[in-house]
């Protein structure tokens, strides 16, 4: 029985070794938000934080993470699906089909720890993720609006308020 620490829990698994970290935490822990892509470490929608740094799971052998190192799933990112990433990404319709998204914002979480106000360049930098369905654009506003570099759903709602008082 190996253990891993997930989004503030102790889990225990049986994988093999080199089964990779992605399918142990699908398979083997339930947490189907991190999702199977290319499965060659390309398209970044396995994305997940080991110790607050961006990996792409799929390609990390589960034996690599020691116990003491916190592993983040999309499912961990925040208590009530209200980290500032996820407001904008529901206030700017950002997904499509939806499948690579969640990988998109582990990889923002991770840039926005690092920038707080990250530039375009530092964007197309960090998020090397593939869309299928080219949602690049509302990506890139999102993060700008969870940076507080645009405006926030919250005044969008103040002024809507405002107009029908
Ligand atoms: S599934 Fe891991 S990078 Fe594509
Ligand atoms: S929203 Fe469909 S692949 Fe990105």
């Amino acid at each position: 029985m190996a253990r891993l620490n997930v989004n503030g829990r102790v889990r225990e698994h049986q994988a093999e070794p080199d089964t990779p970290l992605l399918w142990v935490l699908r398979e083997h822990l339930g947490l189907t938000g991190t999702k199977y892509g290319c499965g060659i470490a390309q398209c970044g929608s396995c994305t997940v934080h080991v110790d607050g740094a961006p990996v792409r799971s799929c390609a990390v052998p589960v034996s690599s993470i020691q116990p003491r190192q916190r592993i983040t799933t999309i499912e961990g990112l925040s208590a009530k699906g209200d980290h500032p990433l996820q407001k904008a990404w529901v206030h700017l319709d950002v997904p499509q089909c939806g499948y690579c998204q969640s990988g998109m914002i582990m990889a923002a979480a991770a840039l926005l720890k690092e920038k707080k106000q990250p530039s375009d360049a530092d964007i197309d930098a960090a998020i090397t993720n593939i869309c299928r369905c080219g949602t690049y654009n509302r990506v890139r506003a999102a993060i700008k609006e969870a940076a507080g570099l645009t405006k926030t759903a919250a005044v969008d709602i103040v002024h809507v308020v405002r107009r029908q008082a």
